[in-house]
């Protein structure tokens, strides 16, 4: 389980021991001096302090941001640490006046040691190691590990960490019957796992103790376990197969495949390519920072809402195109197009503003998606067995046409991860329903590995303020006097 200090170690701010502020044992960092703190830095470490007991504030001299009230001249000093100002410090020297931030373009919500991004570079870290590195040589259970525990298992954690997954990933028999089986014949699987996920809540009473971290984990080892069994349940019942029981001796990624596409063998059986490539897949798709669903899993879990309710929460924004709907609105996009002659006017009429280029631009990622360069070598790995998608010419040459036009690179918008997994997906048997549902999967060790950060944050409740602009005071007018 992850420990007090995991969130304090990793960062800048929070070095313990002989390397805080003031006190570097003559091991004082080259470039970093240490200055005198000024009231307003005081009060930033006092913040600090509250929020985080026993960290401590590096302070870097000249970093500081001066504010002038220049209604009353008064001047406060406000440090940067970390990259970030303290909203709060900025309230303290201009009581009256909130920060707008809609959508957080410029607002860092939370501290957070899970994972490093960085938009302009193109660079993706898990705990520190680059994404490059983990699907390379990784898996996708050892770095669902690695993003809750902080460090890479040992051979003998691995080994009980994967048995604990594995047993795990049987359903009550009623999540399956009851709900599951109670959804339309046509129900979309997405809305499906949603619902069947917050369905578990109701199942084990347990996850109510979450602040007991052997409680904690074992919520986080069912939901990690039990959502492609669900994820796979809920296929099933659409396309009116009967349920697969998870089978113990396959690996995760293998066993989900089997749920999904057994019929009648002893043991279902696939090409080996398909099964590391839908583990790549995972291990890309695990977590990325602050994104939507994260924001809805770490704002639901700041309520202190049971892991299950706030896991329904994550999948719900997850379901939306433009976030993990997004690989589903790509293919829907390239049949839209249909053949190659259509990709200019196609381009033509989203540089008039007439929809979007699915799969294309990120809100962080300002020069390339590092996930889209792998998943398109793991393309060619997974076409090599299942033969070439059909839409494939039509994503290369949009993408071409689209990257040397000056509308997309003015906006710096690039593939994105979703641009070709679908594909993948799509060539590998997956219904597009699907494809969103396939995100969830992975992403469950990226949402919990928050959940359990801002628990030993022992973070406030998401509260975030608004500008009113309706109204003034105005007296209720009765029925028959309005016209
Ligand atoms: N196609 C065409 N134009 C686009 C696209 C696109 N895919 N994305 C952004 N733009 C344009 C906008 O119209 C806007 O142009 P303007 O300045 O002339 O008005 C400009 O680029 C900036 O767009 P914003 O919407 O402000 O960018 P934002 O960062 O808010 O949006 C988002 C990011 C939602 C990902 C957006 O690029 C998008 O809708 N992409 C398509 C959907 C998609 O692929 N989503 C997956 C994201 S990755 C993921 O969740 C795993």
């Amino acid at each position: 389980m992850l420990s007090s200090g995991d969130c304090r170690d990793s960062g800048r701010l929070g070095r313990r021991g002989p390397e805080t502020r003031g006190d570097y044992g003559g091991r004082q960092p080259a470039g970093l001096r240490v200055r005198q703190i000024r009231p307003a830095a005081r009060s930033y470490e006092n913040e600090v302090q509250r929020c985080n007991p026993g960290a401590s504030v590096l302070l870097v001299a000249d970093e500081t941001i001066t504010i002038i009230d220049n209604r009353t001249g008064e001047r406060s000093d406000i440090p940067i640490v970390n990259g970030g100002i303290a909203a709060s410090s900025w309230r303290k020297a201009l009581p009256d006046v909130l920060f707008t931030d809609p959508a957080f373009m410029s607002t860092a919500a939370c501290e957070s040691s899970v994972t490093y991004l960085d938009g302009d570079e193109g660079i993706l870290r898990y705990r520190g190691y680059p994404i490059e590195q983990l699907a390379e040589h990784s898996t996708y259970l050892e770095v669902a590990y690695l993003l809750l525990h902080g460090e890479l298992p040992t051979a003998e954690q691995n080994e009980v960490w994967i048995h604990d997954i594995t047993y795990h990933t049987f359903i009550h028999e009623n999540v399956r019957k009851r709900f599951l089986e109670g959804f339309h014949y046509d129900a979309h699987p997405m809305g499906m796992l949603v619902s069947a996920v917050a369905a578990l809540s109701t199942f084990y009473l347990d996850a109510k103790d979450i602040h007991d971290s052997d409680s904690r984990m074992k919520q986080i080892v069912r939901l990690i376990a039990k959502m492609p069994t669900l994820a796979a349940a809920a296929h099933r019942f659409s396309v009116g197969m009967p349920f697969v029981y998870p089978d113990n001796s396959l690996s995760f990624p293998a066993n989900f495949l089997s749920m999904m596409w057994k019929v009648a063998e002893p043991q279902f059986v696939t090409d080996p390519a398909l099964v590391r490539a839908l583990d790549v897949l995972f291990i890309l798709h695990a977590d990325h920072e602050q994104n939507c669903s994260t924001t809805a899993m770490r704002t639901v879990g700041s309520a202190h809402a049971d892991p299950y309710s706030a896991c329904a929460a994550a999948a719900a924004a997850l379901y939306g195109p433009r976030h993990g709907g997004a690989n589903e609105a790509v293919i829907r996009m390239l049949n839209e197009i249909g053949s190659l002659d259509n990709v200019d006017d196609y381009i033509a009429a989203v540089k008039q503003g007439k929809g979007r280029l699915q799969g294309f631009g990120h809100r962080v990622y300002k020069s390339y998606d590092p996930r889209a360069t792998i998943i398109k070598e793991i393309a060619d790995q997974v076409f090599a067995v299942t033969g070439k998608n059909p839409l494939l010419d039509i994503a290369l040459k949009l993408e071409e046409v689209a990257l040397s036009d000056d509308y997309f690179i003015s906006r710096r918008l690039y593939p994105n991860v979703d641009f070709y997994s679908g594909l993948i997906y799509q060539a590998m048997g997956f219904p597009i329903e699907m494809f969103p549902v396939l995100f969830a999967i992975p992403r469950t060790a990226g949402w919990m590995a928050h959940w359990a950060e801002l628990l030993e944050q022992d973070a406030k409740i998401v509260r975030p303020r608004q500008l009113y602009v309706g109204h003034d005071k105005r007296d209720y007018v009765p029925v028959d006097q309005r016209s």
